[in-house]
């Protein structure tokens, strides 16, 4: 039996690097049949809606999503589809893993980084209740509740005792929101006090920028509110060759949606420059989530040994090759 996956390949380079994905992925010998569906802007325009209902019809058959980047208006218009999705979906878990890639060059290639964002993914700023209270006021609800923060907390340890990993750090800014942040962190102690084999740490959210830049090396999970979460993510994207690497997948209860932390990179579009890396990387982690632990390892080398020899890389990570060349020297490596 085929596996069913649903693809949604999103609004500027999302086309061209979803379409390198399932060259990918196919060409692992993994049988799949792909259901695309479109979010964004070309289904605004077909159907009115930037998020029909045959994307959460398809989601609810497949259960499996992969997804490129949907573009979000900036001060106005409308709200984010790819929040809306995993808000509906309870995709609750944002799981973002940080590695150097083998033989690619960086500031800090130098140094052993190993590290996994665990970002909620629910709420927190992305509420999206703001309002303005008289003119020229305007309030943004930060939404942060027990049983949300007790959800990522509890991924993160349990991913971390799964794995082996050592550490957990918890991510805030209580010593101003002492409330919000306040119940996050006791969260994330409490969740800790189960898992009494994994050292537990906490860092105020500007301190540990500053450490993630000077120190990298120190980390290994770290839990994090949603916006601390977002932006975390693309400064460590940029540790290890930036946001054409990173890959991601929103995980709930019922579904799994994978997708890269870029966005639709509207300066690249269209042009057949896109790095198609973070969206394969993201596909490594939904085959393995399929069961598919072979094609992902297969399909994990096949990117590591064509950045290790380093002939075919895109123009983002230092190379001249385009979306395709890249897509076909991974192919010709699987
Ligand atoms: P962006 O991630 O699209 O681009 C930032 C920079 O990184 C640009 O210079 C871009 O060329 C480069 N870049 C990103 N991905 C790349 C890739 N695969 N290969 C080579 N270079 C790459 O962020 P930006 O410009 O802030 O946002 C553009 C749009 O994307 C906005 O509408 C935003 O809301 C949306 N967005 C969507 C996301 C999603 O669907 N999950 C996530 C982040 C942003």
């Amino acid at each position: 039996m085929p596996h069913q996956i649903t693809l949604i390949p999103g609004d500027g380079i999302g086309p061209e690097v979803a379409a390198a994905t399932v060259r990918s992925v196919d060409a692992t010998g993994v049988s799949i049949e792909w259901d695309r569906v479109d979010a964004g802007i070309k289904a605004e325009k077909e159907t009115g809606k930037f998020l029909p209902d045959s994307v959460f019809a398809s989601l609810d058959r497949t259960r499996v999503g992969l997804k490129g980047p949907i573009a979000t208006p900036i001060a106005g218009g409308h709200p984010s589809v790819n929040v809306a999705l995993r808000k509906k979906l309870d995709l609750y878990v944002n799981f973002r893993p940080i590695k150097m890639l083998p033989g690619l060059k960086t500031r800090f290639s130098d140094l052993p980084i190993d590290m996994i964002i665990f970002r909620e993914n629910t709420e927190d700023l992305y509420s999206g209740l703001e309002h303005e209270v008289v003119t020229d006021v305007v309030e943004s609800l930060k939404v942060i509740t027990k049983t949300a923060s007790m959800r990522i907390a509890r991924a993160t340890f349990e991913y971390a005792a799964r794995e082996d990993r050592k550490k957990v750090t918890a991510i805030h800014k209580a010593n101003i929101m002492k409330m919000s942040d306040g119940l996050f962190l006791r969260c994330c102690r409490e969740v800790a006090a189960e898992f009494t084999q994994i050292e537990y740490g906490e860092m105020i959210v500007d301190n540990a920028c500053m450490q993630l830049v000077m120190r990298p090396e120190i980390f290994d999970l770290l839990v994090l509110p949603n916006l601390y979460g977002d932006i975390v993510s693309d400064l460590t994207a940029g540790l290890v060759g930036g946001l054409g690497i990173v890959p991601g997948a929103n995980l709930g209860e019922r579904h799994a949606v994978f997708e890269a932390v870029h966005g639709t990179a509207p300066d690249i579009a269209g042009k057949g420059l896109a790095n198609p890396t973070a969206l394969m990387q993201s596909a490594t982690l939904m085959l393995r989530h399929l069961g598919e632990r072979d094609a992902a390892l297969r399909l994990q080398r096949a990117l590591e040994s064509v950045y290790e020899e380093g002939i075919n890389r895109t123009r983002d990570v230092g190379g001249t090759a385009t979306t395709d060349q890249f897509t076909d020297a991974v192919i010709a490596k699987l």
